[in-house]
């Protein structure tokens, strides 16, 4: 399948310009995977996170946000889950959850089992010691998380310290081990380097050894790239699955970019409106979507053997999370939209092919099409 690199939104006018995913593609085009999820190990079928049913509410002066509105999804040990949504959907939300990290006025619910033990109803020392220890995150912007004061060896060290009893120099030399292990030339004299000292994308590179340092068994991405150019962005990405796989870990991979998850993500899972629309294996659910908005994603990107194509965003915008319409939320910009769909909010149930779930009341006629993102043509690319 094809496996271009664009962003999911428009970011100026109707028609953007996009980069083919370096790691995918070279420069002639041809197909280039450096690495791939074939060459990492594969997930094993123990389950180590199950979110069930989470929503995450925002009380505010004009109401209440619903950010998050029954998220359930669930990781298996070395997974890589690919979460996609446009900006606002929860992604991030949902996440920071996960990490215990959002604001104090934030109501949570559901439940978030890591190894069968739900996490909101720990004592706050086990939470504690399960975050950043067990569950490590990768934010986009490395520099919000790295302390600009302390050198990045001091930094890597601290984050050993916190968990593990040891001399200072033991936890100096894993944190040697773990710049190596991402890459970082001359690990041992780049300890003593200021996180300003280094460039972007050393910087991510320094931030992944911090989340890795403590041996996790889930690695949370947020963006991890997107500030990064596109080359760096594809090394780094290469990267997360070689660590990865150094420390037995599974990832969720939160990301604009559909090629990302195309070529990264064993899963996809994707949000809309605070909730899971679609959720599947990435191959079936990027080829057979069965929800609309995921059909307009895809057809939102052009295919490369004709790469010159107009792009077809999805016409309108996601609606407000504080007063929410009536029925599906994606029904405003719904091509297949009818009267039941403006009545009732359509539950994630399973499609016709097993392990592949959407929550559109009329999937069926995604399934009954060749290519579903016809529905968002216009009349002329259609005859065309
Ligand atoms: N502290 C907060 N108070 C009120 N609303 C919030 C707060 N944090 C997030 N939100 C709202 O929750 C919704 C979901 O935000 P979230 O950051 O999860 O989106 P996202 O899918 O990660 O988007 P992006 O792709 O832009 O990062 C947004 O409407 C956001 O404005
Ligand atoms: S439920 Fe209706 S409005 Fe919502 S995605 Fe499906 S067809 Fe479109
Ligand atoms: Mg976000």
């Amino acid at each position: 399948m094809t496996t271009p690199n664009v962003p999911i939104e428009p970011r100026k006018g109707d028609v953007h310009t996009y980069d083919i995913a370096p790691n995918v593609l070279d420069a002639s085009g041809e197909v280039h995977v450096g690495l791939t999820l074939d060459a990492v190990r594969p997930p094993s079928e123990e389950e180590i996170l199950k979110v069930d049913n989470l929503t995450v509410e925002f009380p505010t002066d004009d109401g209440v946000v619903r950010a998050v509105r029954g998220v359930s999804y669930s990781l298996r040990e070395r997974e890589v889950l690919g979460i996609v949504g446009e900006s606002g959907s929860g992604k991030s939300v949902s996440s920071l959850a996960v990490m215990g990290l959002l604001p104090k006025s934030a109501r949570v619910k559901g439940q978030i089992l890591f190894r069968g033990d739900d996490m909101l109803k720990m004592s706050a020392r086990k939470q504690r010691s399960l975050r950043g220890r067990k569950i490590a995150m990768v934010f986009q912007d490395p520099m919000t998380a790295l302390n600009p004061v302390h050198t990045v060896g001091d930094q890597l060290a601290e984050a050993v310290l916190a968990h593990e009893l040891m001399p200072r120099k033991s936890a100096l030399a894993r944190a040697k081990e773990m710049l190596d292990l991402v890459g970082i030339p001359q690990a041992e004299a780049r300890l003593r380097s200021y996180p300003h000292e280094f460039s972007g994308g050393m910087r991510q590179r320094a931030m992944i050894a911090m989340a890795v340092i403590n041996n996790p068994d889930i690695i949370i991405a947020d963006e991890p790239t997107t500030a990064l150019d596109v080359t760096v962005q594809a090394q780094i990405l290469e990267k997360l699955l070689e660590v990865k796989d150094a420390v037995n870990a599974a990832i969720v991979l939160i990301t604009h970019d559909l090629g990302v998850i195309a070529g990264m993500a064993h899963r996809v899972l994707v949000m809309y409106a605070g909730r899971p629309v679609e959720v599947g294996e990435t191959d079936p659910v990027f080829e057979e979507p069965r929800m609309p908005y995921t059909a307009g994603l895809l057809g939102s990107i052009p295919s490369l053997e004709n790469s010159g194509d107009r792009l077809r965003p999805i016409k309108g915008t996601p609606p407000s999370l504080i007063n929410m319409p009536a029925g599906c939320p994606f029904s405003p910009r719904c091509p297949l939209a009818d009267d039941t769909c403006r009545t009732a909010e359509p539950e994630l149930a399973e499609t016709d092919s097993g392990g592949h779930f959407a929550a559109c009341h009329h999937w069926d006629r995604l399934a009954a099409v060749e290519d579903p993102t016809v529905f968002f043509r216009t009349e002329s690319e259609t005859k065309a």
